[in-house]
């Protein structure tokens, strides 16, 4: 069986993998950046895609070596070119060219996103995968840049349920955690911090869009309540005003996907991305859709966050539709799913 080497260099995090035709992981590596990022309180392009260039050869040659492949072995190469960081995108993209070109194997180019909805069908030697997840499924994607409601019948046929009109959620944990003066990244912070509070300690804003999500209310309702307190009591308040925000993200994205579960007549649910690491929201779903009788896939955390496997995975479902690009292919800033 061939795998597919995958190159994920999106955003700040620097990752290859080698996925397996059963959509088994021999292994993904992921060099992190977040301490290279935590002074400036969030990501810096420019230092991004520097080390991007630094990390990404080094890292191929350790899951070829790791895992004892040869380039015979690889079926095809699949990278993300869109959407990110321009300079990060091209950083991978011109890699995994340069490598499908001189190895004569085929360049597959992956929407972030799409790797992000098939990340809970992949496998390894401690996660079986959700096998138990029939197409048509309702996705809930959740990362740093997006926050979608996903009807997915099959590779490439995606019905955008619902989207968000300004701030992912990802950003709306970022931005409180840097009001606190939490370090980057904050989603994980904040989330740690909530398991300390209570949630019913302070009233935040749940806002209702028509045809999508907003968390800009979320954000200013909260700017103004810590301006309204002294460094002394968000110190101490800081695991309650942690709870609190979560708990307003949290309860409207379990009560949007409930309310789309029942309008469309979905039994089969997926969350993902890299605030599907959240706790309270694993815990949440997975009480929601036991209560009717829905099948929940999430992946555990290492497919949570950004990583090559996800895209590996998209690329091997493209490979086989016969999906390929071409080396003309370029990077996208901004692109629909
Ligand atoms: O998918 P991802 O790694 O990158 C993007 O595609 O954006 O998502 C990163 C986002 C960040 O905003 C980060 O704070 C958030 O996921 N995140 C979390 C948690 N872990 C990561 N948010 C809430 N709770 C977490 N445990
Ligand atoms: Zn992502």
């Amino acid at each position: 069986m061939k795998s597919i080497l995958s190159i994920e260099t999106s955003c700040d995090d620097t990752s290859v993998a080698l996925v397996r035709e059963d959509y088994h992981v021999l292994c993904c590596l992921v060099a992190s950046q977040d301490l290279v990022h935590q002074p400036f309180g969030g990501v810096v392009p420019e230092i991004a895609s520097r080390n991007h260039s630094s990390h990404l050869l080094p890292l191929v040659d350790q899951a070829l070596k790791q895992t004892q492949t040869s380039w015979d072995g690889i079926a095809a190469v699949a990278v993300t070119n869109r959407p990110g960081l321009i300079g990060s995108l091209i950083v991978g993209i011109v890699t995994a060219k340069t490598l499908a070109l001189s190895q004569d194997k085929p360049l597959i180019g992956v929407h972030h996103i799409e790797g992000h909805i098939v990340a809970p069908f992949l496998q390894d030697a401690t996660y079986k995968g959700a096998t138990f997840i029939q197409e048509p499924f309702l996705a809930l994607v959740v990362s740093g840049g997006h926050t979608q409601l996903v009807v997915v019948r099959g590779v490439g046929n995606y019905q955008i349920i619902a989207e968000t009109q300004d701030d992912a959620a990802g950003e709306a944990f970022d931005k409180f955690a840097k009001m606190l003066g939490l370090p980057y990244p904050g989603g994980v912070q904040v989330d740690q911090w909530a398991k300390l509070g209570n949630d019913q300690a302070f009233v935040f804003p749940r806002s209702k869009v028509k045809d999508g999500f907003s968390f800009s209310g979320l954000k200013s309702a909260a700017l103004r309540l810590l301006q309204s307190l002294s460094e002394e009591e968000k110190k101490l308040r800081c695991a309650d005003l942690c709870a609190s925000y979560q708990k307003a993200i949290v309860d409207v994205l379990i009560e949007r996907s409930i309310e789309t579960l029942k309008s469309t007549g979905l039994k089969n649910w997926v969350i993902s991305g890299g605030v599907s690491a959240n706790s309270r929201l694993r815990e949440q779903a997975l009480e929601a859709a036991k209560k009717m009788g829905i099948q929940l896939a999430i992946p555990p955390l290492r497919y949570c966050t950004d990583n090559a496997a996800m895209i590996g995975l998209a690329g091997l479902l493209r490979w086989q539709k016969g999906d390929i690009s071409n080396q003309s292919m370029g990077p996208e800033a901004r692109a629909p799913l």
